[in-house]
């Protein structure tokens, strides 16, 4: 693993506990994006993880020829080049700073592709909702694109000091349970008070786990490829679990598949 190149000022720090967000111009080399643009596309390409449900269309059923927005969880179990990587020691150098020496080892990783001209919004969600409802959770999300993102191809926007809510209720994205995606209820509220932030290539913007943002289409030609990273302190048990009602009817492909390879790992 490298040594970290980069830290955080105290302004850096406070504003982003302020705000639950905050943008890095750099947080690996260009070098280092080129060589993650040829993992990316080849794990992209070949479709790597589906048969374990670990690729899937986030915004859609499963069905489409052309995912318009797929996500692959757990990339490095699939490219272990990627668990040696600068932005990797980075965030991790970061993620400290952040969330301080309780925070735990283990990172979640995903990458979300966002082809050109088809790439589907990501609507107003908070990853909270996602998660499991009976445990609280503090943690610190770093989206780093692999192309420079703009509003028009699909940087993340943010609602400063929406970080401090608690989970709000979701529904699956247009109400069909087939599909993974979340949107949080009546989100034409939240995007008055938007707040857009491009980067480019190689830099990152990072947010808080109740953090609600979302991204547009990708309106362009170019591809919005981006890989995040997260991390956590451990979890605590809530006294009242939030009542996650829109996780108990999901039925989706990506689920049947990973049961599926489960049920024949296990014979
Ligand atoms: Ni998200």
């Amino acid at each position: 693993m490298p040594e970290p190149t980069i830290s955080l000022s105290r302004e850096q720090i406070h504003s982003f506990h302020e705000d639950g967000f905050l943008v890095l111009n750099a947080i690996t080399t260009q070098e280092e994006v080129e060589q993650l643009r040829e993992i990316y596309d080849r794990l992209f390409f070949e479709r790597t993880g589906w048969d374990q449900g670990s690729q899937f269309d986030l915004a859609g059923t499963d069905e489409d020829d052309q995912p318009r927005l797929p996500q692959l969880l757990g990339p490095s179990r699939f490219a272990p080049e990627l668990k040696d990587t600068l932005y990797l020691a980075n965030a991790r150098a970061i993620a400290l700073q952040l969330l301080g020496s309780d925070m735990l080892d283990r990172n979640g990783e995903h990458m979300i592709y966002k082809p050109p001209r088809i790439g589907a919004a990501t609507p107003w969600h908070q990853d909270q909702a996602y998660h499991n409802p009976e445990l609280a959770y503090k943690g610190v999300n770093f989206w780093m694109p692999l192309d420079d993102a703009t509003v028009e191809s699909g940087c993340l926007q943010f609602i400063p000091g929406s970080h401090k809510l608690d989970v709000l209720p979701h529904h699956s994205i247009n109400r069909d349970p087939r599909i993974h995606g979340l949107e949080v209820d009546n989100p034409e509220q939240y995007a008055e008070r938007a707040v857009p932030c491009p980067v480019a290539a190689g830099g990152a913007s990072l947010h808080a786990c109740y953090m609600l943002h979302y991204a547009e289409p990708n309106h362009t030609d170019v591809p919005r490829r981006a890989y995040t990273l997260t991390f956590r302190t451990p979890p605590q048990n809530r006294d009242k679990p939030v009542d996650a009602y829109w996780q108990k009817n999901k039925q989706t492909a990506r689920q049947t598949r990973a049961d599926a390879y489960q049920t024949r790992g296990s014979m």
